[in-house]
């Protein structure tokens, strides 16, 4: 099962509410939620209290991608905020394990994202722990870059150890899908697939969620 995620640092921020109703009624499964620090990636975006206001109109899966250092400062006020799923950068965290255990304890899913330049090796003790990883297939930063090809091998990967160990992991992707590389990261074993402006920038959003989901 193929769930889209778009995401709403392509949306309009002085209309935040509306956005994620609008790709909601549109077929949308997540609500990808851009947290940046300024510091891990260079811009700033929306912290947890925008998270909070938007809990109070949607009842949408809202699937937050911390890029922030120090991440586990960060964790119980998006929980309370009304995070669902909560993903930090491994290349972010000095002790990734703990912080697994700490959004958990929160009462939300954990994932992990891995950059481009980042091995799975990284994550490969906390596998196991994981509801899901997130392959970035541009570096963070920015919406609207180009997909980086050579990630599909590592989405793929990925995808065998998850089904040779039989563990229950989401293999999320984000950046640079459309239509066309849409195709590539499901062929190769991704289930959540984020998009920013292949969704926000699409004259029928419910168009472009469908050919995304292929
Ligand atoms: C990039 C963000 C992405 C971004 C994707 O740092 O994590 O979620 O919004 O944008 P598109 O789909 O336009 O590449
Ligand atoms: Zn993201």
């Amino acid at each position: 099962m193929i769930k889209i995620a778009p995401s709403i640092l392509s949306a309009d921020f002085a209309h935040l509410a509306d956005e994620v109703k609008r790709v909601q009624d549109a077929g949308a499964d997540y609500i990808h939620i851009d947290v940046m620090d300024g510091t891990y990636v260079p811009n700033i975006t929306l912290g947890s209290p925008v998270v909070k206001s938007l809990r109070k109109s949607s009842d949408a899966v809202f699937d937050v991608h911390l890029m922030v250092e120090h991440p586990e400062t960060q964790i119980e006020a998006f929980a309370e905020a009304g995070a669902d799923i909560i993903t930090f950068h491994v290349e972010a965290a000095k002790h990734s394990h703990r912080i697994v255990q700490q959004i958990k304890a929160a009462g939300c899913k954990a994932g992990i994202a891995l950059n481009p330049g980042t091995s799975l090796a990284m994550i490969e003790e906390l596998l196991q722990d994981l509801d899901m990883v997130l392959i970035m297939t541009v570096n963070p930063g920015f919406g609207g870059q180009k997909f980086i090809e050579s990630q599909l091998d590592k989405i793929h990967m990925l995808r065998h150890t998850i089904q040779d160990m039989g563990f229950e992991c989401d293999i999320e992707v984000d950046g640079g899908i459309n239509e066309e590389t849409s195709l590539l990261v499901r062929q190769a074993g991704a289930n959540v697939l984020v998009a920013g402006s292949a969704i926000y920038g699409a004259e029928d959003v419910a168009e472009a969620i469908k050919k995304i989901r292929g």
